[in-house]
């Protein structure tokens, strides 16, 4: 790598860019920015409903799965309300929380995994939303379908359980589900999806859940109307259209993942086992892992602190390209040495 070139590993997007499908559909669609964008998403939650074989009356698109959250927080949940999410779990579930009025609650986590008896333990009948990553962010970790149908079971009735399976297309574990068929089979599940990462589409933020229709009609009462514009629409049932695309990441994944986990663990760093399109890495201690960080920004790589997900001796790194996997691999090697 030329010492100019930065490397950004730190917020999970995929490395291999944005499909060139995607790239046309931009172009095409960047043409005409007079008018507003269709406001139901028309065309595009067409275009999800067949690619999984939903119905589309059950889907609502966000300005990335970011805003799908929050909608679900300001629609289900208010002052004298709870909303629960796991000890390592995505912040923006906090964020959501506290912005609509409501508290977040924390369950402990066992071995960096969400416990569904932990969070059955903190829930009560003020527990309006319960938001589960997975897998999770920035653990990789995930909850089986066994465990996710206990804990549905076991929430109360009332407490919508909110599975956020951003990283789905990266799992290929058997005991894994993304979640649409437990929204298929209980009316109080939802599940969000994004387009920020395999589907290379960050910039343009594009999400969305799938719900019962009547979760979805009250999502719709508070969504502002124009919530996704045109180009990132266009782009996204484009970016659906390029089955191979989306192979290939997996397949780069699949590869330089276990790439970067077994370097790292021959210089004794600890791997939190996750089947995401990251790698959690604990270092000796809190200076050991800011020092890494410091190390590897001098060197132009940025990966992700994790102090504020309770985790301050770890760092994220997201699979990057061969030679940033590779690159990113002898900077740790050359730190370790030194410190
Ligand atoms: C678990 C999880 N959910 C949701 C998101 C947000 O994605 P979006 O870009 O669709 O808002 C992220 C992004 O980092 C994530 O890691």
């Amino acid at each position: 790598m030329d010492n100019k070139s930065v490397i950004k590993l730190s917020s999970n997007e995929t490395p291999l860019g944005t499909s060139n499908k995607a790239l046309e559909a931009i172009k095409n669609s960047a043409s005409n920015p007079a008018r507003y964008p269709d406001g139901s998403a028309q065309q595009l939650r067409e275009a999800i409903a067949k690619f999984h074989n939903l119905n589309i009356e059950n889907i609502i698109c966000g300005n990335g799965s970011d805003e799908i959250l929050s909608i679900f927080a300001n629609c289900f949940a208010g002052p004298g309300d709870e909303i629960v999410y796991s000890q390592h779990g995505f912040l923006v579930y906090p964020i959501a929380a506290k912005a609509a009025g409501a508290t977040p609650i924390v369950a402990a986590e066992k071995n960096y995994k969400a416990d569904v008896r932990e969070i059955l333990k903190v829930c009560s009948n003020k527990t309006k939303i319960c938001f589960i990553a997975n897998p999770n962010n920035p653990t990789g970790t995930y909850l089986t379908r066994q465990e996710l149908i206990i804990l549905r079971k076991e929430l109360p009735q009332n407490c919508l359980l909110v599975i956020d399976s951003a990283y789905a297309e990266y799992v290929e574990r058997e005991d894994y589900t993304n979640g649409i068929d437990l929204v298929t089979k209980y009316n109080n599940v939802a599940c969000t999806r994004t387009f920020s990462k395999i589907y290379g589409l960050a910039a343009l933020r594009i999400g969305w859940a799938y719900a019962s229709q009547e979760v979805i009609g009250l999502l719709n009462r508070i969504r502002l109307p124009f919530n996704i514009n045109t180009i990132a629409q266009h782009a996204a049932v484009a970016a659906l259209q390029d089955r191979e695309f989306i192979a290939n990441a997996v397949r780069h994944n699949n590869k330089w993942k276990p790439f970067l986990e077994n370097e790292l663990k021959k210089i004794q760093i600890e791997i939190v086992p996750g089947v995401g399109n990251f790698v959690l890495a604990k270092f000796k201690n809190i200076e050991h892992a800011n020092a890494c960080y410091a190390y590897l920004e001098n060197n132009n790589i940025f990966v992700r602190k994790l102090a504020e997900y309770g985790l301050p001796d770890f760092l994220r790194i997201t699979v990057g390209l061969e030679k940033e996997n590779v690159f990113i691999c002898k900077i740790i090697n050359e730190f370790i040495k030194k410190y």
